[in-house]
């Protein structure tokens, strides 16, 4: 009887344990997009068309986790390492490659994008900010491990249709309001969701 009860609370606790360390990983996507959605006037876009009170905003977040992943295109559109972050380029292109810049990253990671957790989770990082472009955001949130994203919208209608998300999102995700912030006068939002599995 005591053996029994005793193995019961045991399992219980180890459940809690997992699921504690379930919780405790943190996989954050930030993007700014216009009305509709759009991240993008074209491949090399610096998002000038961005507020000021974004970048501070992404820069605070960022700098909070510590450890920022991206696809190649966006590192290089950036232009520069990002301070005082961890910068993980997803790439198939060998180290070399990144030789003819005058700025490289921290880590080039080819793989899914949930072993890129795992291997950063496995680095002691359990908040990750995943910073696009659009085909990265995609396959971190087709995974199912995208924990909450924050979304700036700017006041602003931009050309083209290169959106947030392309069109291979595999099924619906629903999300939960968490806060809504207005960033400056002229109508910045942003809106930060969690994600209800
Ligand atoms: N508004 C925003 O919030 C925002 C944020 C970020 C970016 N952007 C914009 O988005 C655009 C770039 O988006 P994008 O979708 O074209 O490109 P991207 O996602 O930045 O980069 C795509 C590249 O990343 C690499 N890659 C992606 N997944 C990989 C994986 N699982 N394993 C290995 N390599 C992988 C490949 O690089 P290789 O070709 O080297 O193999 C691929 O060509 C830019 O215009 C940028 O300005 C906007």
């Amino acid at each position: 009887m005591f053996l029994g009860a005793f193995s019961f609370f045991m399992v219980k606790l180890i459940g809690i344990y997992f699921q504690k360390v379930g919780e405790a990983m943190r996989v954050r996507l930030l993007a700014v997009t216009d009305i509709h959605g759009v991240i993008a006037t074209m491949e090399s876009d610096d998002i000038s068309w961005g507020s000021r009170e974004d970048k501070a905003l992404f820069k605070e977040i960022t700098t909070s986790s510590g450890v920022v992943v991206m696809g190649r295109k966006t590192f290089e559109s950036i232009g520069k390492k990002l301070p005082n972050r961890f910068n993980v380029v997803l790439t198939k292109k060998t180290i070399e490659y990144f030789e003819n810049l005058d700025y490289k990253p921290d880590l080039i990671l080819s793989c899914s994008s949930r072993e890129a957790v795992e291997t950063l989770n496995k680095m002691g990082y359990n908040d990750i900010c995943v910073i696009g472009g659009q085909s990265v955001f995609t396959q971190f949130l087709n995974e199912g491990i995208v924990t909450d994203i924050h979304l700036t919208i700017e006041p602003v209608i931009l050309p083209g249709n290169f959106y947030l998300f392309s069109n291979e999102i595999t099924r619906k995700f629903d999300l939960i309001l968490q806060n809504i912030r207005k960033l400056n006068d002229v109508g910045t939002i942003n809106i930060h969701y969690i994600i209800k599995y």
